[in-house]
């Protein structure tokens, strides 16, 4: 399936699908029309078959400048009922469907980020940036503190110190010292950083999807839970896996590695 938007793009890539923000004149400013869009293109993509793993980027020179102040906020403040839309839209895509996306999700932080921009990086399970790339959380400068879910994000993904500093000052910070606080898991220079992308990429579209998906959700959600409540729901979820998995991922590999002989996992997946 496929979908023509105004505000984002989707590429599909033997395997990998580009979702990029697309406003590029407005540095990819969130409108309500944006996240619109962004709901409806990470509904179907969820299922999508040509999908194994989502890249989420922006068109141009920037990543997300944040949500768009004019479109999002002024345009929106004598019109509860569109405003509440474009709320529900914009928590709806930027949290819950790339947090439940089913596949491997890859935060491509190309140039400016900012505000509300950092929950969709922090819901996607990897993310990379240029070291160029320019972070902030400037929501102090505008008289507001970093809402919609931005404060729970710093707080869960950040040291305490961080999170503080950031959010208070709302100095701006690069690539680097954005991978320096584990914001992004590392940075390149933005002349490598597609190629770095699509390398990741690459080697999570050859791994078992069940066992991707099974992984992510694990990982994802023992967050919060006691030790006793991570061994019982880990022991449940490796037992679903197991059910569900077509490719008989650990059956395949033991035979390989046991009886054929043909496969070390600590060099990459089984073959299927
Ligand atoms: N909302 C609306 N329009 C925006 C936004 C935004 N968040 N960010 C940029 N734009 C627009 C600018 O107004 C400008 O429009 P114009 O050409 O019609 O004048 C255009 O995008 C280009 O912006 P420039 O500022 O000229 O681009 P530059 O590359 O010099 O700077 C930067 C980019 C650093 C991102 C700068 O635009 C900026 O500081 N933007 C605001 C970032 C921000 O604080 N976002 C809000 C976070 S709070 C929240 O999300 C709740």
């Amino acid at each position: 399936m496929s979908a023509t938007y105004e505000n984002i793009v989707v590429e599909k890539d033997d395997g990998v699908t580009w979702l990029s923000l697309n406003r590029p004149e407005k540095r990819n400013a969130m409108s309500p029309q944006l996240h619109y869009e962004m709901d409806d293109a990470l509904r179907w993509l969820a299922h999508d078959k040509d999908t194994r793993v989502l890249i989420l980027t922006g068109k141009g020179q920037a990543f997300c400048a944040g949500q768009d102040l004019k479109l999002y906020f002024r345009e929106t403040q004598n019109n509860p009922e569109e405003r509440a839309r474009a709320q529900q839209a914009s928590n709806s895509w930027r949290w819950h469907r790339i947090v439940n996306f089913p596949k491997p999700t890859i935060a491509m932080v190309n140039g400016p980020c900012f505000g509300g921009a950092f929950t969709a990086v922090c819901a996607c399970d990897i993310a990379l940036a240029a070291d160029e790339a320019t972070f902030g959380l400037s929501e102090v400068n505008w008289g507001v503190i970093p809402g919609g879910i931005v404060s729970w994000n710093i707080a869960e993904m950040l040291s305490h110190r961080d999170a503080m500093f950031y959010a208070m000052t709302g100095l701006p910070f690069d690539g680097r010292k954005a991978a320096e606080i584990k914001l992004v898991n590392y940075s390149v220079p933005l002349a490598d950083l597609r190629e770095e992308t699509l390398k990741i990429a690459r080697i999570l579209q050859e791994k078992n999807p069940f066992t991707l998906r099974y992984t992510k959700e694990a990982v994802r959600h023992v967050r919060g839970m006691s030790h006793d409540q991570a061994y019982n729901f880990l022991a449940a979820k490796l037992q679903a896996l197991q059910h569900v998995d077509k490719e008989g991922g650990m059956q395949k590999g033991m035979s390989q590695f046991l009886d054929d002989k043909s496969y070390k996992p600590g060099f990459g997946a089984f073959k299927p």
